[in-house]
């Protein structure tokens, strides 16, 4: 497929955690990008002429404009959150569409997507589908949970008077470097359709990855208080649906290696 290399990559969702980390590689290999995102550009990220900043919410009502692909062929959708995930892509998907020049739509999505009965899980298997049905090419790309998040969700629970061990629920914490290059590859390369998952080495309970981020920190592990989980989802991690299977790749730093560093 001939591809123009002087029209900007649209990455949707590249001011979040791991656009942030994605973009610099485009702009590394001589792309410019336009990023995608409610807010435009934040403060602490300092500009740069490679790289042009539009605002949109994906989830707002009515279509969305398709000037705002601004004749990019690769659209790398990255944004995304807790709800909407379903709505927002294919709303992504129907600009691309009516833009008339995008060639490849490159998804990030979740490992569990199609599994996991949660709204988050099932949105990303609706965006996933919006994307395979697009008419357009595409790549999705499925990775776990970055070590970033869980070290939030690590603090979260910090003030717990003990922390939380819902049976069955674990994690394969990937950095969100790993996630942002495996991204630029696939944006740079040509539509490769549903790729290998990505997930970090370890995998990790609720408690082991607060055990490890105390010891990290010099603190004794502290006390767990078991909850099991009910019903369909407690089912499916017990089973480990959100858990990547053999074919996946598996890349970066263990959790302990990221608290480490
Ligand atoms: N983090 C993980 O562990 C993980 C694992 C697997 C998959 N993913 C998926 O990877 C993607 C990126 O994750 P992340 O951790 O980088 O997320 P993040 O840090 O929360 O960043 C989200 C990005 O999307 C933009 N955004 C959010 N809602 C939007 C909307 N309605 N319209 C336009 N832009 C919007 C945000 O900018 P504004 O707020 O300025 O709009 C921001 O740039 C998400 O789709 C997420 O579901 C994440």
């Amino acid at each position: 497929m001939t591809r123009k290399i002087n029209t900007p990559i649209l990455v949707t969702g590249g001011t979040g955690t791991i656009g942030r980390l994605t973009v610099p590689l485009l702009v590394a290999a001589g792309r410019t990008v336009r990023i995608l995102s409610r807010g435009g550009r934040p403060e602490n990220i300092a500009p740069d002429p490679r790289v042009e900043y539009v605002q949109a919410d994906l989830l707002a009502d009515g279509e969305l404009d398709p000037a705002l692909v601004g004749g990019a062929e690769t659209v790398l959708h990255l944004a995304g959150g807790p709800k909407g995930d379903d709505a927002a892509t294919a709303r992504l998907v129907r600009a691309a569409r009516a833009a008339g020049t995008v060639k490849h739509l490159i998804l990030v999505s979740v490992v569990g997507a199609d599994a996991m009965p949660i709204g988050y899980f099932r949105a990303k298997a609706g965006a996933e589908r919006a994307v395979m049905e697009s008419g357009i090419g595409w790549t999705v790309l499925r990775a776990a949970q970055v070590n970033e998040l869980l070290l939030k969700m690590v603090g979260a629970i910090r003030r717990m008077p003990l922390v939380p061990a819902p049976g069955g629920l674990r994690f394969q914490p990937v950095d969100a470097a790993e996630v942002a290059s495996r991204l630029a590859e696939l944006a740079l390369g040509e539509p490769a359709g549903r790729v290998s998952d990505l997930a970090g080495p370890g995998v990790y309970t609720l408690p082991q990855l607060a055990a490890a981020q105390r010891v990290a920190a010099g603190a004794k592990p502290r006390r767990t208080l078991p909850i099991r989980l009910p019903g369909k989802v407690g089912r499916a991690y017990r089973a480990g649906a959100n858990l990547t299977s053999h074919d996946a790749l598996i890349a970066g730093r263990d959790w302990k290696e990221f608290l480490a560093a």
